[in-house]
């Protein structure tokens, strides 16, 4: 098969489509022919070499795909060839084919077109489990989201809109916010302009930038508020004040989604299904896709995310 190989650690010309040997399919595993992957912020990591794939996992690049049941392990009950499914990777979607342990292995929701379900699992998995799993969110409540027009932020909007809450983001600039707005935020602040914390005040944040916004986002809590910690693009080194934290009873959370174990994957995975699929599949989420490259050119893709300029997903399509 090809796949995208990591030729050295750099910039996006790294990237370079190449023959390389099949993968071993495993008596757990889905071997997955894959139509489409996508491009998520943790590839670019992996890219400049700071983010390795956890022990065991493809070196290829890539952490979700769709695409077509091609075989199925000896122990595999849940899966046959011929299926639609899409599925959340340690690594290794970057490629013409992909075996993946089957509890990670989702069916397309109802209604959405193959390539497009791509744009999915990593975040349907991280939001839910995060914002809901992890931080509880109730109807009712609000959620803020830092990066409202990222991959995980337009996920997380339209999610927390769907099940009653109401949601307040972060974003870079007007024309985004715009966007962010169609999607179901009530309230959107410019980060370049606004501190968030002079004007949001929420129950759960699902946070991306780490130390630069600790202060703020524990101002920001409400009492009893839960801060869900995803992302370290401002830094991994800050203080905290807990006496603050005390005062409001909050907690602080942190957790990635790639190095769990396969089984704890495995019940995110199937909350996802019986949680989320649903609301895809009546058409209140909807994956929000920017752009679709040709897998062959992932380095295209890659400058397009490292540019920033992207809305949503960035889809990479066979
Ligand atoms: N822990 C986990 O399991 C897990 C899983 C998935 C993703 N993540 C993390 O989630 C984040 C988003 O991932 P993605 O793939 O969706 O990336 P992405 O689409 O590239 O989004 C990056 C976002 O960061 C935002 N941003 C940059 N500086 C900011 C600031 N000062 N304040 C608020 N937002 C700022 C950008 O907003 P503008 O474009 O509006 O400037 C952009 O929307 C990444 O940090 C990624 O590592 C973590």
């Amino acid at each position: 098969m090809r796949a995208i190989e990591i030729t050295a650690p750099g910039g996006p010309e790294v990237l370079e489509w190449h023959e390389v040997p099949d993968p071993s399919v495993g008596p757990g595993d889905v071997l997955i022919d894959v139509a489409a992957s996508a491009v998520n912020r943790a590839d670019v990591h992996q890219r400049r070499g700071f983010y390795d794939p956890p022990p065991g996992a493809p070196l290829y690049p890539g952490l979700e795909v769709s695409g077509v049941v091609a075989a199925v392990g000896a122990d595999v009950e849940q899966f046959k060839a011929g299926d639609e499914v899409c599925a959340l990777l340690a690594g290794g979607g970057y490629a013409e084919r992909v075996a993946v342990p089957w509890q990670q292995v989702m069916p397309v929701p109802e209604g959405l077109p193959l390539a497009e379900a791509a744009a999915l699992p990593e975040v349907a998995c991280t939001v839910w489990s995060n914002v809901f799993m992890i931080g509880r969110l109730r109807r009712g409540e609000t959620l803020l989201v830092h990066g409202g027009a990222s991959g995980i932020g337009t996920f997380a909007v339209q999610l927390a809109k769907a099940l009653g809450s109401r949601v307040a983001a972060t974003v870079g600039s007007e024309a985004k916010a715009e966007q962010v707005r169609k999607l179901g935020a009530d309230e959107v602040v410019n980060y370049r302009e606004e501190d968030f914390a002079d004007r949001v005040e929420a129950d759960v944040i699902l946070d991306i930038m780490g130390a630069k916004y600790l202060a703020g986002n524990v101002r920001a809590l409400r009492t009893g508020g839960r801060l869900v910690i995803i992302g370290l693009q401002g830094g991994g080194k800050a203080e905290l004040d807990l006496g603050a934290l005390l005062t409001k009873r909050a907690t602080v959370h942190g957790t990635t989604l790639r190095s769990r174990p396969v089984d704890e994957k495995g019940v995110i995975v199937r909350s996802v299904v019986d949680n989320v699929w649903p609301l895809v599949e009546a058409g209140a989420v909807r994956p929000v896709v920017y752009a679709k490259v040709p897998m062959s050119q992932a380095a295209d893709a890659h400058r397009m995310l490292d540019s920033g300029e992207h809305v949503g997903k960035i889809l990479l399509v066979r």
